[in-house]
């Protein structure tokens, strides 16, 4: 019998691979090492095996209580196979008609963002074709948005501007650019050193209907917001109230193109006038942002908006979400300053690379540069007649939907919803309404998003409050004229809820608005009613107790002294 022959040499002591082992199995005892050899024998041959019967597919990682990295690694296939399962667990986002960002992409559009994933932004020397498309790319926007080219200073070649994460960091960015601007100016015109001038908070006059990124620019930079009410119907300010609370130590009033709440556009044109009133008035020198999050890459694609941009003499910045109408991928946003001089100068941060320069002004250096190439990949591919006939589209699918709503009636013939999103005037791609509140239902806002839900659809419900910074984050009325316990629902209309979807979904609400109708009219019948009860309360739905329940909870654990954030976060 021969001796069976040896695969491996025995490593010598001392050698390489020697010193891997000791490694490897250092502290474990003869158990220990076994267990663990057991552990990565299984590891091999779940690699070659079909996933259900691998134990990576019951591996706890990323499953049970805290996360943790697991000891070992998994086959490349497996690995994908376990985080596609997890996000089967959302929700379906072409069904979301809550969220405003875009979720819909060509092969194309989905390869160049592949390869724009492994670009860093902030390396120009080895990047500076991708850093001249990003220049390029808030070029085309400033044009977009008409920003004046001879207020850019003669050693620019580009706009001023920045492409960001989202537009929460364009309206971050915008503010840190505006506070300094005004700092300066109130220390001139106070005489005070630049330690003194530090400890003098400023305020920005906003709408309450201001999405949550701003509550981070109140409580990240320490500014006390002033805020402008709209009232509910169609959700307008009345920019005259910026007379009354406009001061020296007002850095800028925010107007927003489209709030997120209706999708109605502030009337920047009119705030601008009146600005300059205030102004002349107060020897004031205060600007205005537009946060064009939404109505930045719609509103220059209507033919009935008034001039909202740089074509008004005070609007020194405006930012946008490429990731929304802008038909980019999640986490594009843009930022445009009029002009470098004394604006976005005071956040900018030289970068050289390969004999050049460049500025960055973003939160954060290292960044992916897959927002610039899908936008500029949207931008070649649609064209400005694509984005207008888009933009048609979706008015066009908005206004359709509206009207079978309006149409609806209750039993005795009441209309059954009060809409309240802009309509006919300019505004957002956005339905907004309540059920009518003089019929006083038992059915609310909130049962219809979660009687809705049931069909896959998600369409937001929220109430009419939001956090009053300026009292310390208190919860209070968003609208003049209305209760912070009012609620009401909104669809986005995104360019993927085309006719045909947009059917369903009205057809789904009238459904159950009809049954809620005969639950109703068998109300006069209380042994229909009997039978028809359970129906209307599992609408009252589970889901909603848990959100209050939570919310309790957080209450109860809550160490800062802030409330909940702005009710309706969704963006
Ligand atoms: C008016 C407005 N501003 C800012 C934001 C924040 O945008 P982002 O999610 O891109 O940071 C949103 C989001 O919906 C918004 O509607």
């Amino acid at each position: 019998m021969s001796t069976p022959k040896k695969l491996h040499a025995i490593p010598t002591p001392g050698s390489a691979i020697q010193g891997h082992l000791e490694k490897e199995y250092a502290g474990m005892s003869n158990e220990e090492t076994i267990e663990y050899l057991k552990r990565e024998v299984l590891r091999l041959r779940d690699s070659s095996s079909h996933y259900y019967a691998t134990s990576l597919s019951c591996n706890k990682s990323f499953a049970d209580g805290y996360g943790h990295i697991p000891t070992h690694g998994s086959d490349a296939v497996h690995c994908k196979e376990r985080l596609l399962q997890l996000h089967e667990l959302d929700n379906r986002p072409r069904l979301n008609t809550s969220s405003y960002v875009n979720v819909v992409f060509e092969q194309e559009e989905v390869d160049i963002a592949i390869q724009a994933l492994s670009i860093n932004l902030a390396d120009g020397s080895v990047y500076p074709a991708s850093i001249d498309l990003h220049d390029k790319v808030v070029d085309s926007i400033a044009k977009l948005w008409n920003c004046p080219e001879n207020e850019q200073g003669k050693d620019f070649e580009h706009f001023a501007g920045a492409g960001t994460v989202g537009s929460t960091e364009a309206c971050l960015l915008s503010l840190l650019a505006q506070k300094f601007r005004w700092r300066k100016w109130y220390a001139e015109r106070h005489g005070l050193s630049e330690a003194d001038v530090i400890g003098v908070v400023p305020n920005i006059v906003i709408p309450t209907h201001y999405q949550a990124c701003w509550e981070k620019a109140f409580r990240y930079f320490d500014i006390k917001p002033k805020f402008l009410h709209p009232e509910f119907h169609k959700f307008r300010i009345n920019p005259e109230d910026m007379r009354d609370l406009v001061d020296e130590k007002t850095i800028m009033v925010i107007g927003i193109l489209g709030n997120h709440y209706n999708g109605t556009y502030d009337p920047v044109w009119k705030m601008d006038q009146i600005l300059s009133e205030i102004n002349d008035e107060k020897g004031l020198q205060v600007g205005l942002h537009v946060d064009a999050a939404s109505g930045g890459f719609i509103a220059p694609f209507q033919e009935n908006v008034p001039a909202w941009d740089f074509r008004l003499k005070n609007v020194l910045s405006i930012s946008s979400s490429g990731h929304k109408f802008g038909e980019s991928c999640c986490g594009t946003g843009w930022v445009v300053f009029r002009h470098r001089q004394n604006l976005s100068e005071h956040i900018e941060v030289e970068v050289t690379y390969l004999g050049g320069i460049s500025y960055s002004m973003t939160l954060n250096f290292s960044r992916p540069a897959t927002g610039v190439y899908v936008q500029a990949y949207k931008f070649l591919r649609l064209g400005m007649r694509g984005y207008q006939r888009k933009v048609e589209n979706q008015l066009e699918t908005t206004m359709r939907f509206r009207n079978k709503m309006r149409a609806m009636k209750w039993t005795k013939g009441e209309p059954l919803f009060e809409i309240c999103d802009p309509d006919q005037e300019p505004g957002l791609p956005v339905f907004a309404a309540r059920i009518n509140p003089e019929l006083e239902m038992d059915f609310n806002d909130v049962k219809l998003q979660h009687a809705i839900s049931e069909f896959h659809w998600y369409v937001s419900a929220y109430h009419l409050s939001f956090e009053d910074f300026s009292k310390g984050g208190i919860t209070g009325p968003l609208c003049k004229d209305e209760v912070s316990s009012a609620s009401m629902f909104r669809v986005v209309f995104k360019s993927n809820l085309t006719q045909v979807l947009a059917d369903d979904l009205f057809h789904r609400i009238s459904d159950i608005m009809n049954h809620i109708k005969d639950i109703e009219l068998a109300a006069a019948k209380p042994e229909i009613h009997a039978k028809q009860r359970p129906i209307l309360a599992t609408m009252t739905s589970v889901r909603e107790q848990m959100a209050i329940r939570s919310k309790e909870l957080r209450a109860k654990n809550k160490k800062n002294s802030y409330p909940f954030s702005n009710q309706h976060k969704a963006c």
